[in-house]
């Protein structure tokens, strides 16, 4: 049986293009990248989606009275492709509880720090600005809170002398390009079991 896919997304799409590829090598099988949905128009992840003949739709936050509203739209769209995963790649938007329970346990979020360090915005940048030797990314399923759900896969980096916000980001930008196709894979070949907040592999 196939998993359907729905990616939402604000920006430039790389963890989206990463998935794609997983895809189209057959390194992830039985699952098919069935809309792509960005809030943000131009974002560059719809161009990517529209290249490989997936559904790109943009949802205009600011055309609804509230971001109740904006997120039944979304859920509308969702609910039209009989979506078995969500994955939120570089989505700006803390999801909101009805779409967290519509989905519970099948939406996973890609963070570019090793949680529960640098939570929120421009995480590499905090981590940097801390001070840290290490950094890395997050795989994590999505709960009620911001970047604070069961943890699937993590993967460390190093700081390295010389290195800027943006080198570390691009050090820590291939790591993620590893890990979120790895956890895709897992979740469709239904190897992971959330018990409490800790995520079990079976
Ligand atoms: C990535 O660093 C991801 O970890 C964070 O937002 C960024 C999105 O990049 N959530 P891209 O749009 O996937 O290239």
């Amino acid at each position: 049986m196939t998993t359907n896919i729905a990616v939402l997304v604000s920006g430039r799409g790389s963890n989206l293009q990463s998935i794609i590829d997983s895809i189209e090598s057959g390194s992830i099988r039985d699952v098919k990248v069935s809309v792509v949905i960005s809030d943000v128009k131009n974002a560059f992840a719809l161009e990517r989606a529209r290249r490989h003949g997936i559904d790109a739709i943009f949802i205009d936050p600011r055309s609804f009275v509230d971001k109740k509203a904006y997120e039944q739209d979304v859920l509308k769209t969702l609910g039209q492709y009989d979506i078995g995963l969500i994955l939120l790649a570089g989505y700006m938007r803390i999801v909101g509880r009805e779409v967290i329970e519509a989905y519970r346990n099948k939406i996973i979020n890609i963070h570019p720090a090793l949680l529960p360090s640098f939570k929120g915005l421009h995480a590499q940048k905090q981590a940097f600005d801390y001070g840290v030797r290490v950094s890395g990314c997050t795989v994590h399923f999505v709960d009620e809170g911001m970047d604070t759900g069961p943890i699937i896969i993590q993967k460390c980096v190093p700081v390295l002398e010389g290195d800027t916000p943006d080198t570390l980001a691009a050090r820590i930008l291939e790591k993620e390009h590893q890990i979120f196709p790895e956890a895709v894979k897992l979740f469709v070949e239904g190897k992971l079991k959330v018990e409490g907040r800790v995520v079990v592999r079976t």
